[in-house]
């Protein structure tokens, strides 16, 4: 098991899994640990969310690594950052399309040779993990191999999750998984699980949810107290970008009024308003999800600050 890793997960598809682990990874990289995400997902769209498509591979690198041994090379720098911090730093290892390959075929190494067979992954990983203090990985929907033996690899679980009925009675499949794995791997261990996708001003549903939670995982299960808003022309403008929310909403601030560049004759771009309380909601979430964190590796707390930047 690697120590440092936070995998976040959620069988059920579209619930926020790796809106999450980019805006957390960007934070956490952004407030001075050196990070690396790991996208673990045949979709990859963790390439959208962070901009880097251009540079990514599909995936292939980690097929290879995992399959023949070769040597995994992440994409360095995927964010500029502040050389004052020292050890801050924002890697990827890319994901996509050849990742299902890889699924398919730890699928079959476990049929012929038992849970072992997810080690390989775990292993790759971790001949990068030293220089990092945090690997966050997105899973993808579902419960094929490649999700399975991510469970086997990683410490931590985060899983975010809307606060509606389908979405919490979805977690019961869930935690079976994650109960499942811990079999196989006894140190991973529940981080907390988010509620995401919460529409504003529906504080009723959101305190159901947090009862049903309760009833459903006891109070053991730390449900985090920050919450992911609802906000679709934000999040779908973000991903379009490639920008992080925080990143979004600083350009967003800065960028002339599209009334007053019309007037001048100038481009128009229009940007949500949702932006900035999107890019709040995940600063808040990652102040709390890194504190848990940073208590459990004994390292110190990033500070994720609320100031106000320019994206170039
Ligand atoms: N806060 C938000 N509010 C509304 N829509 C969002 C929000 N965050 C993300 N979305 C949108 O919801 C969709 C799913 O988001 P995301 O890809 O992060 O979820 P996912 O759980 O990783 O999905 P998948 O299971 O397909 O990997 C995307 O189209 C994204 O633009
Ligand atoms: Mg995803």
């Amino acid at each position: 098991m690697l120590d440092n890793v936070l995998l976040v997960t959620n069988g059920k598809g579209g619930v926020g899994k790796t809106s999450i682990v980019a805006n957390l990874a960007g934070l956490a990289a952004k407030a001075g640990w050196s990070v690396l995400a790991v996208d673990l997902d045949p979709q990859g769209n963790l390439a959208r969310d962070l901009g880097y498509l251009d540079r990514s591979d599909g995936g292939q690198g980690l097929l290879a690594a995992v399959l023949l041994d070769q040597e995994l090379s992440v994409i360095e720098g995927v964010r500029p950052l502040d050389a004052a911090k020292g050890a801050a730093r924002l890697d990827v290892v890319a994901g996509g399309p050849q990742v299902a390959r890889l699924s398919d075929q730890l699928g079959i190494e476990v049929a012929r040779s038992g849970p072992a067979g997810y080690g390989r992954l775990g292993e790759v990983i971790g001949t990068l993990a030293p220089p990092y203090d945090l690997i966050l990985c997105d899973l993808p929907p579902g419960d094929g191999a490649i999700g399975r033996a991510a469970l086997r690899m990683g410490r931590f679980v985060l899983v975010p999750t809307p606060p509606d009925d389908a979405g919490i009675d979805g977690l019961g499949r869930v935690f079976a998984e994650l109960q499942l794995a811990s079999a196989d791997n006894p140190g991973l261990e529940v981080l907390g699980v988010v509620l995401s996708l919460v529409v504003s001003g529906a504080a009723a549903v959101e305190r159901r949810a947090r009862v049903d939670l309760e009833v459903l995982l006891g109070e053991k299960v730390l449900v985090f107290e920050h919450t992911i808003r609802f906000a679709q022309a934000a999040a779908v403008a973000c991903r379009g970008r490639g920008l992080l929310a925080h990143e979004y909403a600083a350009r967003a601030a800065s960028a002339t009024p599209w009334y007053r560049a019309k007037a001048s004759g100038q481009p128009v771009e229009r940007y949500s308003s949702a932006a900035a309380g999107l890019a709040e909601d995940y600063r808040q979430l990652a102040d709390e999800v890194l504190g848990e964190l940073a208590g459990r590796l004994d390292i110190a707390k990033p500070a994720t600050s609320k100031a106000r930047e320019v994206v170039g």
